[in-house]
């Protein structure tokens, strides 16, 4: 049975930063952050906006009348939680309009978080055919203002719906994984924002992507020659590029131009975003399919890395009739209207929070989904008539 990515949806919210004028605010030569990272905008999301309307927001595009019936699991993959006991997924079922007869749940590790539930998905549809899973990464990656890691945040949420005969990508059921206690990167409950070993967490990413690689290959009997497309989670785009490195001399270098033609082509859209955390792989994919030069059938791997650390590389082939289930315009039409503020107004936004008692005005509202307010220490959310 085919098993696999039948739609895919992205949000990015609606503001961003130019990392050039972050760069001249913190007197960074602005090559370090457009070259040396490889990022040029960063998403920013407004007050109301958080884990759990992004991923309603993503989710929204890949569901109607006719799929929404047969959903029976829904995950969300996040490390922006905005609970620590209530799954965002259980806020999804009423905002969608999704049948209660659905298990709904969140996982957390870090980035890795919506691979284990397309996992998950994927032996979910494999024992109920009839059904669709809806699989959702929703991130804000925040560091801090001033610190090493501002460069590398962003925001925004994507979504998968998994079934039986997918249209987007098939899943191969060939995947290795691994799990190490490391600490490269973490969120104490108490804290707003993100504490790395920066470069620490580059060595263990590029180690991982060496170990899995190899293990991958090994359990499969294949080689690098056996895609055309390598896919990397991507916390800024100069990280894949490290991983992807590693193969350099060591495959044929026809190969080795052609993976990287096609790494390009899948960070197009990450390095006008920034980090989407757990969602960043998946709109690694997504920027290829619209930007590569994509063949029917293709063969990509996919490499899912979270800190702390959990890694996996699995393969998936791209289905012939992929752009009938892909909003592409839809897409281009999102990033290109966002609306770009200034570094002290993005300072501002990212030193307020909403706090129990506030009420969302809805002058202030440019989205479909939003916390309309904090009652008695719930977060309330609606959707916009
Ligand atoms: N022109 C061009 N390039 C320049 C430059 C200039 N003027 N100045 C510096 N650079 C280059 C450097 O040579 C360096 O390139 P290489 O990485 O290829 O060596 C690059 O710019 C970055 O420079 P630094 O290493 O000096 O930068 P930094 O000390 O400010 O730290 C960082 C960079 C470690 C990525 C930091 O932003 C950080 O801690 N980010 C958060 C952690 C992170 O994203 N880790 C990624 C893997 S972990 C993960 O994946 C989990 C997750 O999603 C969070």
């Amino acid at each position: 049975m085919d098993i696999g990515i039948d739609r895919l949806g992205f949000y990015v919210p609606k503001k961003y930063i130019d990392l050039v004028e972050l760069a001249n605010k913190r007197n960074v030569d602005p090559n370090k952050f457009t070259i040396g990272i490889g990022q040029s905008k960063q998403a920013v999301p407004d007050l109301y906006q958080d884990a759990v309307t992004m991923a309603a927001e993503s989710a929204d595009q890949v569901l109607n009348d006719d799929n929404r019936k047969d959903i029976g699991l829904v995950i969300v993959g996040t490390e922006s939680s905005v609970d620590e006991s209530k799954a965002a997924a259980t806020y999804l079922v009423e905002l969608l309009n999704l049948p209660e007869e659905v298990r709904a749940f969140e996982i957390k590790e870090a980035c890795y978080g919506a691979t284990a539930g397309l996992q998950m998905a994927y032996n979910f549809v494999a024992m109920n055919p009839d059904k669709k899973a809806l699989v959702i990464a929703s991130d804000i990656a925040r560091y801090g203002v001033n610190t090493p890691g501002e460069v590398t945040q962003g925001a925004g949420s994507v979504a998968m719906l998994v079934s039986e005969n997918p249209h987007i990508l098939k899943l191969n059921n060939k995947s290795v994984y691994m799990t190490r206690n490391v600490g490269d990167f973490w969120r104490p409950t108490f804290s707003k924002t993100a504490f790395a070993r920066g470069k620490y967490s580059n060595e263990v990413y590029v180690d991982f992507f060496k170990t899995l690689w190899k293990k991958f290959q090994d359990k499969y009997d294949v080689t690098a020659d056996d895609f055309s497309t390598m896919l990397f989670h991507i916390p800024y785009t100069k990280m894949g590029m490290k991983a992807l490195r590693t193969l350099e001399g060591n495959i044929p270098d026809d190969k080795y131009n052609e993976l990287s033609d096609h790494y390009q082509a899948s960070i197009e859209i990450s390095r006008n975003v920034g980090n989407l955390y757990t969602g960043s792989l998946y709109l690694g994919l997504i920027s290829y399919l619209i930007n590569g030069d994509v063949k029917p059938n293709e063969q990509i791997s996919l490499f899912s890395y979270g800190s702390g650390a959990v890694g996996e590389i699995y393969s998936a082939e791209i289905q012939p009739d992929y752009t009938g289930f892909l909003n592409i315009d839809f897409i281009k039409k999102e990033l290109s209207d966002r609306q770009k503020i200034s570094i002290s107004d993005y300072e501002d936004i990212f030193g307020k929070e909403v706090k129990n008692g506030d009420v969302t005005v809805l002058s202030d509202v440019h989205d479909k989904y939003y916390l309309s307010e904090i009652k008695e220490n719930e977060r309330l959310y609606k959707k916009l008539k």
